[in-house]
């Protein structure tokens, strides 16, 4: 399936409803018009699937008297759907209407008449001006996965002509007057339980939708639907819970989702909008899961660059320091200590995060030393992408604000580390973050669905 998709990044609009989503999907009638020409496929070939049951009956046919006839070896050579439409009623479902439909059939025929005449031969019957109409419903199953199913189903038949083959011309009579109605009908009577059942095939694809798609150790998102899917005049919602837990642990964050909507917009067939509350959720479980911390030694640092992870280099800024720790290496454990909060303003999407940063000298029997403790508030713009079926990001710095925790080493001036430590951010903790991010989070997805020419917007409301 290939479906051509926007996928928005929007923030929330507080509002008190209960159960509110963290992801919508829209399927628009674009979207709901490849699929009607998918269903068309499957419901054409399901019909061709027709079998008529032999049937044979006594009739009296002037001028011949009465008549034994029997039909056998019917089966289905062509099957034409050429006007079908698919419709949105709002609040109920949808609507298919296939019409000037035709059905074209063969078999044998038999009659015995006059006691010991016998003939027999072929027909080819032609059944024209067939129409279909169902109401189809959509609802949330069980597990939360969108189910379909033909809630009501009329098929009326329209003309039937016969050609035989063999056999004189009050056959025809006995068709007209006989056999065409029982055959028809026959037919007719196929048609709608076929049509459910396409249309109920339709389900082990639904089933598909990744209702706990799995990130990586730590983490898995929630897909499922919080309630059954909204049809409206032109498109089919679907509220998906969209948030992030701890693999086999579903504690909820002390933080909702509110309310968004998508923007009207009708012009590609797939729509995703995504709240800042499941990108919240994420950081919420990765803070919890305690691995949004890094430690950081002078060999993560380019050679290159000229900050060195060392007494020599901080001395430089705390003389306390040089004094007391001579010729060591240092290491920084960065940790952050909130989950940190993403905000979505139109075409930005900030991260705020709450980090401390404790600075150890490293003696030369392996102990750490602690130094000082400093409280570090960073501002990261995140760009997001899709790539396959996930949304990916990469960070870059806004700004960072320094203050003292604690000190080991005396009183000093802060502000005189804003240059190392905006280098060892940029050099070791972005890209640490960003080889992180760009693996991607899966994004909702049923079977073997492709997004093409996404384009992503992040929106305000
Ligand atoms: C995004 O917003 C943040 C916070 O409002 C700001 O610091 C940053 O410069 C903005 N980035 C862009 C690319 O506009
Ligand atoms: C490691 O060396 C430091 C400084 O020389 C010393 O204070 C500490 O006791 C030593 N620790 C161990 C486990 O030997």
């Amino acid at each position: 399936m290939f479906l051509c998709c926007w996928l928005g990044l929007v923030a929330l609009i507080p509002t008190t409803l209960s159960t509110n989503p963290g992801v919508k999907v829209r399927l628009t009638e674009k979207g709901i018009e490849y699929g009607r020409q998918l269903g068309m496929a499957a419901i054409q070939q399901k019909l061709g699937s027709i079998k008529i049951p032999d049937f044979s009956g006594t009739e009296k046919v002037s001028p011949i008297g009465k008549v034994q006839y029997s039909l056998s070896n019917m089966h289905i050579v062509n099957v034409g759907l050429p006007k079908s439409s698919v419709d949105l009623v709002p609040g109920t479902g949808v609507t298919l209407s296939i019409g000037d439909a035709f059905i074209s059939l063969n078999g044998n025929w038999r009659v015995k008449y006059l006691r010991i005449i016998k003939d027999s031969g072929s027909f080819d019957l032609d059944v024209n001006g067939l129409s279909i109409a169902t109401t189809i419903s959509i609802k949330s199953d069980e597990t939360g996965r969108p189910a379909v199913s033909s809630d009501s189903c009329s098929a009326t038949v329209g003309s039937a002509k016969v050609k035989f083959h063999g056999g004189a011309s009050w056959l025809y009579n006995l068709f007209t007057t006989f056999i065409n109605k029982a055959l028809r009908n026959a037919l007719q009577k196929q048609i709608c339980p076929l049509v459910a059942d396409a249309v109920s095939d339709l389900n082990p694809q639904l089933k598909t939708l990744n209702v706990l798609a799995k990130v990586d150790k730590y983490a898995e998102i929630e897909y499922s639907m919080v309630s059954s899917p909204t049809v409206l005049k032109s498109s089919i919602d679907l509220s998906l819970k969209g948030e992030f837990y701890n693999i086999g642990k579903h504690q909820e964050p002390p933080f909702s989702p509110a309310a968004f909507y998508l923007p009207p917009q009708n012009n590609n067939m797939l729509y995703i909008g995504m709240s800042a509350f499941t990108v919240n959720s994420a950081a919420f479980v990765y803070n919890n899961a305690g691995v949004l911390s890094l430690s950081i030694t002078d060999d993560m640092i380019p050679k290159s660059s000229p900050i060195r992870l060392n007494t020599k280099t901080f001395g430089a800024f705390i003389p306390q320091i040089a004094k007391q720790f001579p010729g060591l290496m240092m290491k920084l454990l960065v940790k952050t200590v909130k989950t940190p909060t993403l905000t979505f303003e139109p075409n930005n999407a900030t991260v705020q995060a709450t980090t401390t940063v404790t600075a150890f000298a490293i003696q030369p029997n392996s102990t750490l030393s602690p130094l000082f403790v400093l409280n570090l508030e960073a501002s990261v713009s995140a760009r997001m992408f899709v790539s396959e079926m996930k949304l990916a990001a990469a960070v870059t710095l806004n700004k960072m604000d320094l203050t003292l925790d604690k000190s080991n080493v005396g009183d000093f001036q802060v502000s005189a580390l804003n240059s190392i430590l905006q280098g060892v951010f940029q050099l070791v903790v972005i890209p640490t973050v960003n080889v992180q991010l760009a693996k991607g989070y899966p994004l909702p997805t049923i079977g073997k669905m492709k997004l093409m020419n996404t384009q992503l917007d992040v929106l305000k409301e």
